[in-house]
Formats: structure tokens, sequence, C-alpha cells
């Protein structure tokens, strides 16, 4: 499906006031031909769509994944210049080596998707288990790892990059409505949002935009088999398709944006907290 397709268009747009800072929302790469695009979590699932729909729209895709073996399957298939390289997201010195990596192949990186994440739920719990029997050090440190510092470390590396324009954090509905059966992925979810809006307008006057994509349910190995049977999925190229959206188009108004269900598209989910903080920002 094209990334213009209407699916992927914002269909409505709620909470959203009047912009009365130019250009706050700009930062259109309104054609992604040639530009170098960053995906964690490449190796399946939504990372490895966003990867092959980017590069269906011209862009030369970077897969990084601690799974290395699944990430050079994606890429084989999509060839050069395309190519993946192993990390570990929640390292920040294994941040620092890759983005090297890339500019000095690649001379610029133009956009990143922050995609990998982890439930702490372990794969093939009952979807009734009670959440109380991982809730301990060992879930918490790797999920936060993952989800959190995952995506802090990697705008930390990202930063001051040549080329830098665009940031896409996959987050998830659990960011908007806590998750009862996985509490850790909630709060690590909460808190990419917390900090992509928090840095938003900051980002702003680097010339880098932060948008967060919450996905719903999505048909992807994350999913516990369970949970795929009670309830519906979108597919995986829905999520890719709105990053692609989010990136391509002119108007997209807002820096959340919630993904439930391919008929409703892309919904703007900001409030005022955006626009006060950009005027804090605008009046230094
Ligand atoms: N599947 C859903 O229903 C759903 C819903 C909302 C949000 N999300 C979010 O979408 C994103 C992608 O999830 P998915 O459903 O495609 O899951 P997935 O399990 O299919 O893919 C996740 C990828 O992240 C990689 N990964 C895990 N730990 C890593 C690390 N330390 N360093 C680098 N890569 C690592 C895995 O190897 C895997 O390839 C996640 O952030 C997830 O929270 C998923």
């Amino acid at each position: 499906m094209p990334c213009d397709a209407p699916s992927c268009a914002p269909q409505s747009i709620n909470n959203l006031r009047v912009l009365s800072i130019q250009g706050r929302y700009k930062l259109a790469i309104t054609n992604l031909a040639g530009k170098v695009v960053i995906v964690t979590g490449a190796a399946g699932g939504i990372g490895a769509e966003c990867a092959r729909r980017l590069v269906a729209s011209g862009a030369v895709a970077v897969g990084l994944d601690i799974d290395a073996a699944e990430c050079m399957k994606v890429f084989s298939a999509l060839g050069s210049p395309h190519e993946f390289r192993k990390l570990d997201v929640s390292s920040a010195a294994d941040w620092r080596r890759v983005t090297g990596e890339i500019v000095a192949s690649h001379g610029r990186i133009d956009v990143a998707v922050l995609n990998a994440g982890v439930m702490s739920r372990p794969r093939g719990a009952p979807i009734f288990d009670s959440p109380l029997n991982w809730f301990n050090e060992a879930a918490y440190a790797r999920v936060k790892a993952v989800n959190f510092d995952g995506v802090t470390f990697g705008i930390m590396a990202l930063l001051g990059q040549p080329g830098l324009s665009r940031v896409i954090v996959i987050a998830s509905g659990a960011a908007l409505t806590p998750l009862p059966m996985d509490p850790f992925y909630t709060a690590t979810k909460f808190a990419v949002l917390g900090l992509a809006r928090a840095l938003a307008p900051t980002l702003m006057h680097e010339n880098v935009r932060i948008d967060v994509l919450c996905p719903g349910a999505v048909d992807t190995p994350m999913t516990p088999e369970d949970v795929r049977a009670s309830f519906k999925q979108q597919s995986p190229g829905f999520i890719a398709d709105g990053v692609v959206t989010l990136l391509s188009a002119d108007d997209m108004p807002a820096h959340v944006w919630r993904a439930y269900d391919a008929a409703e598209g892309l919904v703007a989910c900001d409030d005022m907290a955006d626009n006060v903080m950009d005027a804090i920002q605008t009046a230094r």
C-alpha cells in the first residue's frame, strides 16, 4: 500500500490547538529518495516492515537489531545499498559505535526509527497470568534497558550526526492507556512518550523533529498467541505506512500519534502542553 493511501492519512485530529509558532511541525521529507534511514528492531515485525516500505519509497535503509541472523535475512532480500548492523540498543557504547560506522559508510543519518522493544511477559505466558509472576528485578531491568534506555541512548548518539532531521519513536497504545497485563512495559512506554514530548521543542530548535507513534495491537511475534486470539490485530504494514506518512506528508501537525485501526488511520494525540512548551522555547 503506498504511503499516501487513504488509510495512512490522518483522519481525525484530536485536542489540537491552532499553532501560533511558525514552522512548528515542518521538516517533512517530501522525497525519501536517497535518505539514509536507520530502523532499530529491524529483524522482524514492525521494524522489518518499516525497512521494506522505506526502501520502496526510495530510502537507503540500515537495519539495526540484536538478532543479527534474522536481520541478515530481511536485508539480504532488500539488497545493496541497504544493510544491517548488529546493535544492542540498551548499550550507549554500542550506539556510539554503530552511528560512527553508519556515518563513515553512508556519510549521514537523515532519519531514525526507534522501534526495538520487548514486553516483560514471558513469551507464551497465558493472558490471564498475573503480572506479579514476573514483577522482579530481572524483568524490570530488561524491559527498561530495551524500551527506555534503548530510545534514550539512541537519541543521545544520533544528535549532532550529519543529516539528522527526523526521529520517530515507536511507543505503544500502552503509552496512552495503561496495559495491566504488563506494568513494566506500560511504564517504559509512558517514559519514552514523556521523554519525546519534553524534548520535542528543544529538538525543533536544532532542526530535528521527533514524533511518537503509538500502535494498538499488531500482528507480530511480540504479541502472545492467546492475546492475538482475543484482540483484533493490525498488520505491521499499517504501522510502517504510518511511519512513511509521518516522514513524507507535508501536514502532520502533531508530535504524538495513535495508530489503532487501519480504517481510522493516524490520529493526533498532542495536547496543550506541547504548545506551552513551544512558547517557552520560542521566548528564550
Ligand atoms: N506488536 C504489538 O502489538 C505492538 C503494539 C504496540 C507497540 N508495539 C511496539 O512496536 C515495536 C516493535 O514491536 P514488534 O511487535 O515488531 O515486536 P517484535 O518482537 O516482532 O520485534 C522486536 C524487535 O526488537 C529486537 N530487539 C529486542 N531487543 C533488542 C535490543 N536490545 N537491541 C536491538 N534490538 C532488539 C528484536 O530482536 C526484534 O527484532 C516495539 O517497540 C513494541 O513495543 C508493538
